[in-house]
Order: C-alpha cells, then sequence, then structure tokens
C-alpha cells in the first residue's frame, strides 16, 4: 500500500526596516516556554568559526545559484532562515538523505560533530532572539502537523530543545482551515508583516515546517527625508530608471575600493549589532564580482573595514530608497546545490515519525526588504545641526546609481542574516 503522504517545507522570512523606533521587547511565543534564560553557553565567544565558514558559504553558493538561474533580476532571500530550517530538518533525516543536507550546508562532521553544529544553531537562534537593544530580531520555527499523527519523541524534544520550535496540530483535509492557521500564526509572529504565506495546501499535506526571520532596524546614520530627490539608475546598458535616491554627505562612513576586484564596499551600520554592506561593482563588472563571492572575501572586506581607519572616511553617499522581494521555490533550488534526494521519492525521513513514505513536496521562501532614510525623529528632525564648516576637500562619492549586491549581517554572531542584489530598484 502506497501512502501518499506529503512534507511541505514552508518558509518564510521577511525583513522590513520601517520608520520610527523599534517596537522592543521579545514577542510572545504561545504555547511553548521560550527557553532563552534556560540555555547556556550564549555568549559571544561560543560562536563557532567553522560554523561562521559554512554558513557563510552556502549564503554564497546559494545566492550565486540564484543569480545563475534568475539572470538580471532582484534577489532576495535569508539564507540563514534557509539554513537554519534544513538543520532542523537534519534531526529527522537518516543516511544519505541526512549526508546530503550536512554537505549541501557545507558542514564536515569531522570537524563540527552533529551535536555541536545543532548546538551552534542554538546559540545563534537565542543570541539573535535576545538582541533587544535597539534593534528588534526575532527568529523562529513552527511544526504544523496533521491531527492524530505522532512524531518521534526525540524529534519532537531535539526540535524544542535547539531551534524552539512550537508545534501545532492542525487539521490538513480542511485545507482552508489549516491555511489560515498557518498564515495567522505567521502573521502573529512576524507582527503583521507576511499575511500570506501559504496559498493553498493539498489535502494529503501531514506536516508544514515554518521558519520566519524578522529585523527591525535604524540605521545609525540615517538621511535625511528631505534631501531625497528622484535621480537616474542605470540598469543596465539601455535601461534607466527614475529612483527616489537618499543622499548624505555630512558622515563618514567604512568603506573601500577594492584592490583585486573591480568594485566599492560599504559597512553601514545599523542601531544594535546588524551591519549592511554593499557591494557596487564597477560597470559591468556584476558578473565578476559574484563569482568571486567567498568565505575569505568577506571575511578580508569586514577585517579591513573594521580595523583600519583609513577605509574610515567622509563620503557622499547616495542609495536608492528601496523595497524589493523574493520568492523562491527551495524545492527546484536546493537539489542543485546537492541536496538531491530531499524532494526525490528516496527522501529517508524515518527520524520523523514511523509513518512510511514521508515526502517532502514543496519548500518556499520568502523574505521582503525596505530600504529608506529611516531615522530616529530626533536625527530627522536635526537636519540642519550639522553645519558645512568641517569640508575642507571635496569628500569621496559613492552613488549606487547602478547594480548592487547587499548582504545584512548580524555582527554578534557574525552571520548573514539577508542577502541579495538590486537590479532595478523600481521592481518590487
Ligand atoms: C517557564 O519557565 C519558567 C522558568 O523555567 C517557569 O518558572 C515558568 O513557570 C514556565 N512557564 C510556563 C508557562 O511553563
Ligand atoms: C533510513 O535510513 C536508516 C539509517 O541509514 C535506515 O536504517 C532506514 O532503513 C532508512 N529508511 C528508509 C525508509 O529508507
Ligand atoms: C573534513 O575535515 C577533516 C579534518 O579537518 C578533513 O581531513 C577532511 O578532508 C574534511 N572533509 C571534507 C569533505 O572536506
Ligand atoms: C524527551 O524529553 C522528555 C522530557 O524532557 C524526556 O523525559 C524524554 O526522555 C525525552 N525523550 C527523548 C527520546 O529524548
Ligand atoms: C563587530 O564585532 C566585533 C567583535 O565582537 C567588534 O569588535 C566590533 O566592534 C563589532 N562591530 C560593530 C560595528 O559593532
Amino acid at each position: 500500500m502506497q501512502l501518499a503522504v506529503r512534507l511541505p517545507l514552508l518558509l518564510a522570512t521577511l525583513l522590513a526596516f520601517s520608520r520610527g523606533q523599534p517596537h522592543l521587547g521579545h514577542p510572545e511565543s504561545s504555547g511553548t516556554n521560550s527557553s532563552h534564560e534556560k540555555v547556556l553557553g550564549t555568549d559571544d565567544d561560543s560562536t563557532n568559526p567553522s560554523m561562521v565558514a559554512s554558513n557563510t558559504g552556502f549564503a554564497f553558493r546559494l545566492y550565486q545559484l540564484v543569480a545563475a538561474e534568475f539572470p538580471d533580476k532582484n534577489i532576495f532571500f535569508s539564507p540563514l532562515s534557509i539554513s537554519t530550517s534544513l538543520a532542523m530538518l537534519s534531526l529527522g533525516a537518516q543516511g544519505q538523505t541526512q549526508r546530503q543536507i550536512f554537505q549541501g550546508l557545507g558542514l564536515n562532521l569531522t570537524e563540527i560533530p552533529e551535536s555541536e553544529m545543532h548546538s551552534s544553531f542554538q546559540h545563534l537562534v537565542n543570541t539573535l532572539n535576545l538582541a533587544k537593544e535597539k534593534m528588534e530580531t526575532h527568529m523562529g520555527s513552527t511544526l504544523f502537523l496533521q491531527e492524530r499523527m505522532s512524531l518521534l519523541p526525540k524529534f519532537q524534544n531535539d526540535t524544542r530543545a535547539f531551534y524552539q520550535a512550537q508545534l501545532f496540530l492542525a487539521n490538513f483535509q480542511d485545507s482552508m482551515g489549516a491555511t489560515q492557521l498557518i498564515n495567522e500564526h505567521v502573521k502573529k509572529e512576524t507582527r503583521g508583516m507576511i499575511s500570506d504565506l501559504v496559498g493553498e495546501l493539498s489535502t494529503d499535506t501531514v506536516m508544514v515546517l515554518v521558519n520566519f526571520i524578522y529585523l527591525k532596524a535604524l540605521w545609525k546614520k540615517p538621511f535625511t527625508v528631505h534631501r531625497t530627490r528622484l535621480q537616474d539608475f542605470y540598469v543596465d546598458e539601455k535601461t534607466t530608471v527614475s529612483v527616489p535616491m537618499m543622499v548624505q554627505s555630512e558622515h563618514h562612513h567604512w568603506y573601500l575600493h577594492d584592490r583585486h576586484l573591480p568594485c566599492s564596499v560599504l559597512r553601514m551600520d545599523y542601531e544594535g549589532d546588524a551591519l549592511a554592506f554593499f557591494i557596487l561593482p564597477d560597470f559591468g563588472a556584476m558578473q565578476q564580482v559574484e563569482e568571486a563571492l567567498t568565505p575569505e572575501l568577506l571575511t578580508r572586506w569586514n577585517n579591513l573595514l573594521h580595523k583600519r581607519g583609513y577605509f574610515y572616511k567622509k563620503v557622499e553617499l547616495r542609495l536608492p530608497k528601496f523595497s524589493i522581494s523574493g520568492s523562491y521555490e527551495l524545492d527546484q533550488l536546493l537539489p542543485k546545490l546537492g541536496f538531491t534526494d530531499l524532494f526525490s521519492d528516496k527522501a529517508n525521513f524515518s527520524g520523523i515519525t514511523n509513518m512510511l513514505n514521508l515526502k517532502m513536496s514543496k519548500s518556499f521562501h520568502k523574505a521582503t526588504l525596505d530600504v529608506n532614510e529611516v531615522g530616529t525623529e530626533a536625527a530627522a528632525g536635526s537636519a540642519g545641526s550639522f553645519a558645512l564648516k568641517s569640508a575642507p576637500m571635496r569628500p569621496f562619492v559613492l552613488n549606487f546609481n547602478r547594480p548592487f549586491i547587499l548582504a545584512i549581517y548580524f555582527n554578534k554572531t557574525q552571520n548573514i542574516l539577508f542577502m541579495g542584489k538590486v537590479v532595478d530598484p523600481t521592481e518590487p
């Protein structure tokens, strides 16, 4: 007897930089007793360098794949949300399927034993959820399980212990009801920022895994709203669009022109522990820069842009105000990164439940980003307070008026939270 069983893995991620002060405090987690305070080892020094390199490597490999699959399109996703979901899923995978997850994530189990790998994700999720000072961020996972189906106790325990996963029962035969349950949960957890994650689920679904992340943060050095002007943005040789360009010229920033790669790199800091890297390839050099992205390169830039005072200079900065979003079917992408069995009949999820033939059908990932002037009201109101007296030299100009890459980085755990490419800022 063949049981047609599906296990869609749904991922929702959202990033919003919104006006005004973020609402601080931890979002409520319904049902589970969130175990932040109980978890030990959440200090910075337990960040495992080998895990950092794997996560960054995975982020860039995925970026490079998406860039190749969707050439000349805007890109935006959360590599951390995807790798966290896959790591969590590996708790229920066995045999070849599990090995492929570890390999695909770039984890070498000789260097990082499996338990250490999960602890490392646990540390990451906890640190991220504890980062409440001046920025608001929340990452979480939820399992929606068909009523009367049971999980193996170890899977249930481990997903909760390491990934703070919440468990909800759903009746997928009532497709509308289940869809509503999931969407409302995600809406609540993301503070209303994602409201329609799931379209329609097939009635033979037995489990849905959702991971979400969002971040609200304010620029440390915000732009002044009234200086934003429409300006040309050169999408490619033939296409020019008009975008609201934010301008600031009174601030110092960390930035460099790479000596080996034709691009400039700007580090813009948020209040709190998030940083944004904006990578601006020279005209026509996008592909060359994309292909060169490696964890080592990011480490080099990060080091230079933290330590060498020479790179901290006054700059006239022009950055488009834009919103982009990305929506990806991971079941189409991940097999190309070595996760070949995951979505096939060969998948072995015998660590999740005793049920035979558990199969993963679909996997979605969504993410959005808004970049705007955002400052605290005080900063926006104090536009006149910096006089022009200290401008003896013409400042350098960094004009993001052509396609660029961005990476939003959580400095505390050294992970790329979000990554993307802006090809056309007028395309949502
Ligand atoms: C959550 O955990 C704390 C500390 O372990 C405990 O005091 C509290 O009663 C728990 N709350 C619930 C709802 O289980
Ligand atoms: C899954 O993998 C385990 C461990 O390798 C093996 O014992 C089990 O038979 C496999 N199950 C299926 C359904 O392939
Ligand atoms: C994993 O790490 C070990 C020890 O550092 C090394 O010998 C081995 O070649 C690595 N394996 C892979 C696949 O990179
Ligand atoms: C799951 O957790 C419960 C309570 O913490 C514990 O008693 C049980 O032994 C655990 N089971 C497994 C399989 O880890
Ligand atoms: C990033 O973290 C490093 C190491 O903890 C710290 O020295 C540095 O000041 C941080 N950078 C920013 C911009 O917060």
